[in-house]
């Protein structure tokens, strides 16, 4: 059985998505580890009632990035982790653990790259007024959001309510980031 990390900042709706279909045997993988940014974040008390190990860690606590990522490297080689799947981390990935782990992680993004990378896709899509939203997941290189696409998926809406296009997002990225997983993970 591999052994998966799910890296998130934030809800952690995504982890929870993968951390299901992995215990329902739809994964052929265990979650078996969460790397948080923030302690305070949902994803850690979502770990937590799963029973699944946590790094959680404050970034100012370390003297630089390098320092934090040779950790986290250090935790996925304790953990044996083949994939990284970053679920809503919101960092840019550095070489440490780009030098470790790279060709290894993979990233989900709420837009149709290579239209608006970085933070605020949703708010940029709705700002140029797009019909067509979407999601893609794609590799982990050093650049913003420009690794080689894995999987994207697409679905129609017309209209500015965010909450809406949040709500569809996800629901479309709770099912393609497992699909996608699952296809990395037996087509090697
Ligand atoms: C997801 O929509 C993901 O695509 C996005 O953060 C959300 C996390 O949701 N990621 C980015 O914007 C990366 N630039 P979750 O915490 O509920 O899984």
């Amino acid at each position: 059985m591999q052994r998966i990390a799910v890296f998130a900042s934030g809800r952690g709706s995504n982890f929870e998505a993968i951390a299901a279909a992995a215990e329902r045997g739809d994964l052929p993988a265990e979650v078996a580890l969460v790397v948080s940014d923030r302690p305070d974040a949902e994803v850690v008390a979502r770990a937590a009632r799963r029973g699944i190990d946590c790094f959680a860690f404050s970034p100012k606590e370390y003297a630089s990035k390098a320092d934090y990522e040779r950790e986290i490297v250090a935790r996925l080689d304790a953990a044996g982790i083949s994939l990284v799947c970053l679920a809503g981390y919101m960092r840019l990935v550095g070489e440490t653990l780009l030098e470790a782990y790279g060709g290894r992680i993979v990233n989900i993004h709420p837009s149709l790259l290579p239209a608006f990378r970085g933070a605020h896709a949703i708010e940029q899509a709705i700002a140029a007024g797009v019909k067509v939203f979407g999601v893609t997941i794609h590799e982990v290189d050093a650049s913003l959001d420009g690794g080689r696409i894995l999987a994207q998926r697409a679905f129609e809406y017309d209209g500015g309510n965010r909450a809406e296009i949040e709500r569809r997002i996800h629901e479309v990225e709770h099912g393609l980031y497992v699909e996608t997983i699952r296809w990395l993970l037996t087509s090697e």
